[in-house]
């Protein structure tokens, strides 16, 4: 099978799984080649080497399995971050919640904090690269995000900046912190998500309890316990209007919330004191 044959095969596999399916096997097949896209179209005529393995990659992307996990890698921010099975894809809504955290870790000038729930490492790497004197502790309950994190951290060099603790929540972290950053998981058990992120993502990552956000409530009572000056968190759409009327209750100083690109509600940013 030529280049230009295997592309179009693949489209047609595509065509129910992915909504760009000739964009999707034009990046499997430079992936499978260990070429560039642009390579495709100046070597159409070439026969495709190893077809078999890349058929298969083509079968699982068809069967809804997330490009980044096939690949193992996901952009993110201005990285690329290491990805496996049992840990979740980072989002790009994801970047927002940091441009919001670094604006008040500047302003503030703050160098000690917190992540809940690291995941691949997405925001503690990216935090640590902008601000080379923070230091961050960062738990996760899961053993997967923990050892991708810490691969992640690895490569970009941030073992001095950033710690990883196996804890839930902030139960494992005595120390004295100035903010608490969280993506936690936030979804309703019931709500009905697509294949790609059901069948592949770990639910410990994604589903915050029967309503979705006791694991949010949950992290609001710790941090307002420990009296931590912030907390800034990702939530879910439908969040905002709960979560006001629960901070109401508690009593906090003030509660910002922010909206994703789309316009949804998306995450808050909480000070105590
Ligand atoms: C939505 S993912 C976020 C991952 C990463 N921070 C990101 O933004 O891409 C939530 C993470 O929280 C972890 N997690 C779930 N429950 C937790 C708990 N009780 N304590 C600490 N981490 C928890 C999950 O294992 C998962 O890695």
């Amino acid at each position: 099978m030529t280049i230009k044959e295997g592309l179009n095969w693949a489209k047609e596999q595509l065509l129910e799984a992915c909504e760009r399916p000739q964009f999707e096997a034009e990046l499997l097949l430079a992936y499978h080649l260990e070429q560039d896209r642009m390579y495709l179209l100046t070597h159409d005529n070439d026969v495709v080497e190893d077809i078999k393995n890349f058929q298969d990659l083509i079968q699982r992307r068809a069967a809804n399995e997330p490009y980044e996990y096939i690949v193992g890698s996901a952009s993110f921010y201005d990285i690329h971050l290491e990805v496996e099975e049992g840990v979740l894809i980072p989002r790009p809504e994801t970047e927002i919640l940091i441009d919001l955290v670094a604006d008040i870790i500047k302003k503030e000038n703050i160098t000690r904090i917190a992540e809940i729930g690291v995941g691949t490492g997405a925001i503690s790497v990216v935090l640590a690269r902008k601000f080379p004197e923070l230091h961050i502790i960062t738990t996760d309950i899961c053993d997967v995000p923990l050892k991708v994190a810490g691969k992640n951290i690895d490569t970009f060099g941030l073992n001095a900046q950033i710690e990883l603790r196996k804890s839930n929540l902030i139960d494992e972290v005595p120390e004295a912190l100035e903010l608490v950053v969280s993506n936690p998981p936030y979804i309703a058990e019931d709500f009905l998500l697509e294949s790609n992120v059901v069948d592949y993502e770990p639910k410990k990552a994604l589903f915050g309890g029967r309503v979705g956000d006791e694991l949010l409530k949950q992290i609001i009572l710790d941090v307002k316990a420990r009296d931590i000056k912030y907390l800034a968190c990702e939530m879910g759409y439908d969040q905002k209007e709960p979560l006001q009327e629960f901070v109401n209750k508690i009593g906090v100083k003030s509660i910002k919330f922010y909206k994703d690109l789309a316009g949804f509600d998306r995450g808050f940013i909480i000070e105590f004191k």
